[in-house]
């Protein structure tokens, strides 16, 4: 199977790593070390070979390193199944956007897409199931625009037109003319993207289905409060925008549409809500989900993506732990896994490559060690 990893990766005045360098040989990357030694900063890093924010959703500018304040940058050698690719990305200070080139050549960050699969469990995401539902919805699109990578741009489109009727509804404009344009904008990109969503999902159940796994199998449903937050049908969406535009007025915003379904997920074997199932179970079904979506991009892509697992061994029992280890040198993908214990992640031996980090003096410092 070929292979997608990053094989050189370089942190310049990233948070608490002023120059790291990591060479990776595209087995998984196993990092543990303190509290505070900057593990989470390095899958920051990676994570930000992808398009938009990373996995922290961080300003552009708090990823500098403080007090210097000089601007960051973050290197990658990515071995890509046809070639290998240099992508630099980097903020100059006082700036809100980052840069990037991809082999030399400024790129949009739609390309880093099509290029590097990078997708992420933090523990953020703990408790997904017991929030608020733009959370899920920003976990669900994760998923999907790393199945497709257009997704961000209808998002976009959506969001755009969708900001500019909230301006109309809040200025009290009554003229449907002025909404005629932005809502039909919004009915067909507000389609394109429910069915994007349901997309992905279709093909996360049957990476589930097809899967041999120890862990749960979680059945998925994109649900709303009402008919507009699910529709694929964009005239249903069109002639709901101009039915709601008195009520949305009153309330000075969009109350009906995509922007405002959510995911819903049971822990199948128990027919159970994911909400109401255990601290340990969410999480492996959290893990399932991340699994499936691994297994769906090999399919599509011939490689699987790179995956980021922040502190995700900790919450699993030594079972589980070793399942996962398996699945992951199973499906061929470059994991970069991080614990505050080695012994977490001793059945992975030299089945990956294994670096220690320490902090001093606000400085993280990073070595290669043997399995432990
Ligand atoms: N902009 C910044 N400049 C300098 N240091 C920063 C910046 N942002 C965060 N840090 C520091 O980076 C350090 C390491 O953070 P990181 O989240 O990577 O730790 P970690 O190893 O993942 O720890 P934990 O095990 O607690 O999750 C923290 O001590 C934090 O204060
Ligand atoms: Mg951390």
């Amino acid at each position: 199977m070929p292979r997608l990893a990053v094989t050189s990766l370089s942190l310049s005045h990233l948070r608490s790593h002023k120059t790291t360098l990591i060479q990776g040989d595209g087995r998984p990357v196993v990092i543990f070390g303190p509290n505070g030694a900057g593990k989470t900063n390095i899958l920051e890093a990676l994570s930000l070979l992808s398009p938009g924010r990373g996995l922290r959703r961080a300003a552009i500018p708090d990823i500098a390193r403080t007090p210097e304040a000089l601007g960051w940058k973050v290197t990658a050698r990515l071995q890509a199944p046809d070639r290998t690719h240099e992508i630099e990305t980097w903020a100059e200070p006082g700036t809100t956007t980052r840069a990037l080139k991809i082999d030399g050549k400024t790129a949009p960050q739609i390309a880093l897409g099509r290029l590097a699969r990078v997708i992420w469990l933090i523990p953020a995401m703990d408790r997904l199931w017991l929030e608020g539902a733009a959370d899920r919805r920003r976990f669900l699109d994760r998923l999907t625009l790393s199945l497709e990578p257009n997704h961000a741009d209808t998002v976009l489109a959506y969001d755009k037109a969708m900001r500019e009727r909230n301006r109309l509804l809040k200025d009290q404009v009554h003229n449907p003319n002025w909404y005629a344009g932005l809502e039909t904008q919004m009915a067909t990109h507000g389609a394109r993207l429910t069915t994007n969503r349901i997309e992905a999902l279709d093909r996360l159940s049957a990476a589930q289905t097809d899967a041999e796994t120890s862990f749960p199998r979680a059945d998925l449903a994109l649900t709303a409060a009402d008919p507009t937050g699910n529709t694929t049908d964009p005239d249903t969406l069109h002639q709901a925008f101009a039915t709601a535009r008195h009520r949305d007025m009153a309330a000075g915003r969009t109350l009906v549409g995509p922007h405002r379904a959510d995911l819903e997920a049971t822990y199948a074997a128990k027919a159970m809500p994911a909400r109401a199932c255990s601290t340990g179970e969410q999480k492996a079904l959290l893990v399932s989900l991340i699994l499936a979506n691994a297994r769906a991009l090999t399919d599509d892509f011939g490689a699987a993506p790179i995956i980021l697992l922040d502190e995700v061994a900790a919450h699993l029992d030594a079972d589980h732990r070793a399942a996962l280890y398996d699945e992951i040198c199973t499906l061929g993908a470059q994991a970069w896994m991080t614990g505050t214990d080695a012994n977490l992640f001793t059945p992975l031996t030299d089945r990956a490559l294994w670096f220690e980090v320490r902090e001093t003096d606000g400085l993280s410092q990073l070595t290669e060690v043997p399995p432990q």
